[in-house]
């Protein structure tokens, strides 16, 4: 077959193609910096002192013998750190966090593990030696984390970022009517333990204060005496950071440096600031010197959040034919003594399927534990675990296939806005699933399968995620070297965010991705999107674009003003710039002049543009409904003479609009899956009920999936643009692949071995009974 002829610059776009990571190098080499590979003269180490009860008040801390030993600074406590002031929410992303108590603001210990004081020394070793030589005394209560929920908090929702209230009670028609008067009931209650974030990189602060190397020109531009901060931090959103830490520190916002140039994964636990990251700059302030402090795995389990424990009652109402016609999703989940995180497990149950009575309530029981936080997918995962396990419940009782009762139940609208879909293609999404499956293979009747002596259990189950955009600025430069830079504060967590912003800046300006200098993570750059809510992509597209055209812009009117330019008698709107060379459109290609060219001429070393783009997130008058979709085919293998159960088979199809970079885009979809089959196999932070502990807080008793528990995974994307969104058409994917995962591999457990499975995770025992 003839080759087709492509014009070069298209078909060099590397939009949608697959693109390593251009940070690769850098991490494989060790290169990449991450918050704790940062060192300064003078630096010293912190350790904190953790609480060993979760309940009652420190009468007492013996620090004597602490203070005497070799290499220690100080030990700090309520008395001595210094003031840390609370912060407040403001407009947006301003001000969150979940731990709303500023570190040692009273004596109370409210979870175990709660910091009450911090050992500063010349090494880790020794700080560390010093905080376990700490001795407090306690005086007692007995903690409460029970884990049969039942809500005890007020439900109001108190100030949030974004009021959110009228979607976490949604309510149409009359579910408990229309449910009693259904022919066909499930009534089921679906229960998600407390998880815990486990990135292999460790929480993590460098705190420096009036550091001149770091602020560089921000120091000289500072608004006022007050000293400045620099915080190397782990984080997925520095910006908020920034402004959390001016507050808690009476600073202006421009005084306060968050720096982020690799993350090693957060999950979401790295979104919020921590109690951590004020010790460690007020351990910094108190001694004038920088403090590193590095979170241990053991405190990972305890002070940097959690998914919360949920307990959701589903009711459906069905007619024999398998048409919803009420639902009705009560759930409670547990939250820490002072704070308000809210788990939104309704966050899909109001527009998923076509459901004319409908109704969503949630309660909040309180815990002797840390804050909960948002974790891969807040709200969603657990919330469709319920939901979509309640369905395939449901396909069960009026024996209809679990895909054919999700088709029957299609929305034609999101019936809960009344409003239509942006982009919506879920019903595509189940077609290639069964077909890249074989699921018209599957034998209903449980134990009916079998291959090679074992017994095969094949379940599905569908998923969404929310898609919308934060507010976005970035700045984009076209160099005399024929280089460019794109600069934005957001970060890269790992996802690959580096990767996106090269792309989007060659495809704009056709300069080659091994030319694009992408620098992230620091607040001294445009505000860029926090890295969280699979958001930060489908934000940073617009922002990119606009700095990208205001780049080309200024290259266009020196090219028509540069005398002896090639251009100079032209008009700018008459020039393209494509392939990194300008020409004149009507003329073509032929007599293009690379850009490089026209900025030497001009002895200019670069050209600058920015742009930026408002949210979509948030909006209280959406025209549309914009949501990712998709849906998980699972089989299992079990072994019942030993009690063995694998996941053996994972497919899945996510519809998640443009799929700009599908090599990184394989790699989230995949890693979500993964943490899928931890979280119906395997994940579990156990409290201890007399001590409060999370008592397997370490990777040996924490469970998640390892390499052996991962089969292969099939990942398809129908790459439908979904230009609400922005102009590619990108939505997120960071999170939706673990979204219905859980319900899938319980389906494929039921289908299986005839046991259904409704506390996660699935274990032994259950399979036995
Ligand atoms: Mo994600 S839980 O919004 O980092």
């Amino acid at each position: 077959m003839p080759m087709t002829q492509v014009p070069e610059a298209k078909a060099a776009s590397p939009i949608g193609r697959n693109t390593p990571r251009v940070d690769g190098p850098l991490k494989v080499t060790g290169l990449a910096q991450y918050a704790s590979d940062f060192h300064f003269p003078g630096m010293l180490y912190a350790v904190p002192v953790e609480a060993t009860i979760a309940n009652g008040r420190v009468v007492k801390l013996d620090v004597a013998a602490a203070e005497k030993m070799p290499g220690v600074r100080a030990i700090f406590y309520r008395e001595n750190i210094g003031k840390i002031f609370r912060s407040v929410l403001g407009p947006g992303f301003e001000g969150v966090v979940d731990e709303r108590r500023p570190p040692f603001e009273d004596d109370v210990v409210r979870y175990y593990g709660q910091y009450i004081a911090l050992a500063v020394a010349d090494t880790f070793e020794a700080a560390k030696a010093a905080a376990d030589a700490v001795r407090a005394t306690y005086q007692r209560e007995k903690p409460n984390v029970a884990t049969e929920l039942k809500a005890d908090d007020e439900p109001e929702v108190v100030p949030t970022t974004f009021d959110m209230r009228e979607r976490l009670q949604s309510e149409r028609g009359d579910a408990e009517a229309a449910f009693a008067s259904a022919p066909v009931k499930v009534d089921q209650t679906y229960v998600t333990p407390a998880e815990t974030h486990n990135p292999i990189e460790l929480h993590a602060t460098t705190a420096l204060w009036d550091d001149s190397t770091t602020m560089g020109a921000r120091t000289d531009s500072r608004t006022s005496d007050a000293p400045t901060l620099t915080l190397y931090e782990a984080s997925q959103a520095v910006f908020n950071l920034q402004g959390v830490l001016a507050q808690m520190f009476g600073l202006p916002k421009e005084n306060v440096r968050v720096i982020t140039k690799f993350l090693g994964s957060g999950f979401g636990g790295k979104l919020w600031p921590w109690t951590h990251c004020s010790l460690a700059a007020a351990a910094a302030r108190q001694l004038g010197k920088p403090v590193k402090l590095v979170v241990s795995r053991k405190m990972m389990f305890q002070t940097v959040g959690h998914r919360p424990r949920t307990q959701q009652r589903v009711r459906l109402g069905a007619t024999d034919d398998g048409k919803l016609v009420s639902i009705q999703h009560d759930y409670v989940h547990h939250k820490a003594v002072l704070d308000h995180y809210h788990e939104d497990c309704g966050e899909a149950t109001a527009f998923l399927y076509s459901v004319p009575n409908l109704r969503v309530t949630f309660g909040r029981a309180k815990r002797n534990v840390g804050s909960p936080t948002p974790m891969r997918g807040p709200g969603a995962v657990p919330g469709l675990y319920a939901i979509e396990s309640a369905m395939n419940e449901l396909a069960d009782q009026v024996k209809i296939d679990p895909v054919q009762l999700r088709v029957l139940n299609e929305p034609k609208i999101d019936e809960s806005l009344g409003i239509p879909f942006s982009s919506r293609h879920l019903l595509e999404c189940f077609k290639l699933g069964t077909e890249k499956f074989g699921w018209s293979k599957r034998s209903p009747d449980v134990g009916s399968m079998r291959r090679d002596g074992l017994t095969l259990g094949w379940g599905m189950a569908g998923c969404t995620w929310a898609a919308a955009r934060f507010p976005a600025e970035a700045s984009v430069q076209l160099r005399d070297d024929g280089t460019a830079r794109v600069a934005c504060g957001t970060q890269d967590i790992g996802t690959g965010t580096y990767t996106i912003l090269a792309q989007l800046v060659s495809q704009k300006t056709g300069v080659p991705l091994a030319k694009v200098e992408v620098v992230l993570g620091d607040t001294s750059l445009p505000a860029g999107p926090i890295s969280g809510g699979s958001m930060a992509t489908g934000s940073v597209v617009p922002a990119v674009f606009a700095a990208a055209d205001n780049a080309i812009a200024s290259l266009r009117t020196i090219a028509t003003t540069t005398p002896g330019s090639p251009f100079e008698k032209r008009k700018p709107e008459e020039l393209l710039l494509e392939g990194g060379r300008v020409f004149v459109k009507e003329e073509g290609a032929d007599k293009s002049v690379p850009f490089a060219d026209l900025l030497r001429r001009a002895n200019l070393r670069l050209v600058t543009g920015s742009g930026e783009s408002e949210a979509t997130f948030g909006n209280p008058k959406p025209k549309f409904s914009t949501h990712s979709f998709g849906c998980h085919f699972v089989e299992v293998t079990w072994q019942a003479e030993i009690a063995r159960l694998r996941v053996s088979r994972v497919v899945s199809v996510i519809d998640a609009g443009r799929i700009l970079n599908p090599l990184a885009g394989r790699n989230q979809i995949e890693g979500a899956v993964v943490m899928g089959i931890g979280m119906a196999l395997f994940e579990h932070t156990h409290y201890d009920p007399q001590s409060g502990a999370p008592i397997n807080s370490n990777l040996a008793d924490y469970i998640v999936a390892v390499n052996a528990d991962v089969p292969p995974i099939e990942v398809h994307f129908l790459d439908y643009p979904d230009t609400e969104i922005n102009e590619l058409g990108a939505r997120g994917i960071g999170e939706i692949g673990l979204a219905g995962m859980a319900a899938a591999i319980t389906s494929a457990v039921h289908h299986a071995t005839g046991v259904r499975v409704r506390e996660l995770p699935v274990k032994i025992e259950d399979l036995l009974a």
